[in-house]
């Protein structure tokens, strides 16, 4: 590999034995970034190329994938990221909707809008924007939205059958970091891959994607929590060392192993007084320190985090194919 590539807004530059160095990393010149820089951004494109073509032959059917968002109330982050969702829908061709709710929606109402949507053909996937206003439930909301229209995961029917190898749809973030590692040369098939962090959401469903005896996973898998004794001589036996305690830059470079690949799934906020805006994001690993160790890091942003939505679009092309009785590919 040579040549320039463009990451996290830096340019990366191909060093010597095909590793990127950090050309106008913010915290340059004296970082030297080491690893293989895994571009979430590129990736994301990539799949996304490939899902306008299997909308256009749902199209050329008369079948056009929808996908339904409902968003209760006026927390402004949920409706920006319902709006980058809408467009990264319009960008691949699938018809959506979001269904705005105001905040004293009560709870048989919201239900019962869950199930005309479940009802109506026209939408193969249906998301409800979480978190939800607090006198709702967002567990009884998850179990309403038919699994076969479940999109985003949330249904314990979707997580129960990937957990025996049914199948299922995926969480939009664990089947975004197997993409990842699979599109980057990193199969984590008879790899150790240990996994810091136990939610319903990242680490339960991505160690259940894993471990499946099937192409593209088969690892061995160790879930790390807030009750492991000795994290660090853990982490250290990671081949493939995935990030997603919530903490910033949590794992340090003493906690990762020579060569080892490093999936970071965190997004935090912390304060930088030199912004404009007063804090910058950062994510669960030191990535600096971690860089020089690792033989491929995802940055933040720019890697995991462009791979979510985009699962989101995999799943509702899916949904549609399987309506159509076309299924072209499964998450995993
Ligand atoms: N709120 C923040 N992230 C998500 C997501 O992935 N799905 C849903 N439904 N709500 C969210």
């Amino acid at each position: 590999m040579a040549g320039r590539i463009v990451a996290q807004g830096s340019v990366w530059t191909v060093g010597r034995a095909g590793r990127m160095l950090a050309l106008d990393h913010p915290r340059a010149p004296e970082i030297q970034v080491t690893a293989t820089i895994i571009d979430g951004r590129a990736v994301a494109e990539e799949i996304r190329a490939e899902l306008r073509a299997r909308v256009e032959r749902l199209r050329e059917r008369g079948l056009t994938p929808g996908l339904a968002f409902v968003l209760v109330g006026e927390n402004p982050a949920s409706i920006s990221y319902v709006r980058s969702k809408a467009q990264a829908c319009e960008d691949i061709a699938i018809r959506s909707e979001t269904i705005r709710q105001p905040a004293e929606t009560g709870q048989e109402e919201l239900l019962a809008l869950i199930g005309r949507l479940n009802a109506d053909p026209a939408w193969h996937g249906v998301l409800v924007q979480m978190p939800l206003p607090p006198h709702l439930s967002e567990d009884a909301v998850a179990r309403a939205i038919d699994p076969e229209k479940d999109v985003d995961a949330l249904n314990p029917v979707n997580l129960g059958l990937l957990l025996r190898g049914e199948p299922a749809f995926l969480s939009c973030t664990p089947a975004g970091i197997q993409q990842l590692l699979l599109r980057s040369g990193h199969d984590p098939a008879g790899k150790h891959v240990v996994i810091c962090g136990r939610s319903n959401i990242v680490g339960k469903p991505l160690a259940a994607i894993l471990m499946q005896k099937r192409p593209g996973a088969n690892a061995t898998v160790t879930v790390c929590h807030t009750g492991t004794r000795d994290l660090a001589a853990i982490t250290r036996q990671a081949d493939i060392l995935v990030a997603a305690m919530g903490s910033p830059r949590a794992i340090t470079a003493d906690m990762v192993r020579e060569g080892a690949v490093v999936i970071d799934v965190g997004n935090n906020r912390v304060p930088d007084a030199s912004r404009k805006s007063g804090f910058r994001m950062v994510g669960d690993v030191d990535f600096e320190a971690v860089a020089e160790k690792a033989a491929a890091i995802t940055p933040v942003p720019g890697g995991v985090g462009p791979m979510t939505v985009t699962m989101l679009l995999w799943n509702t092309v899916l949904a549609a194919e399987r309506a159509a009785g076309v299924e072209e590919g499964r998450a995993s």
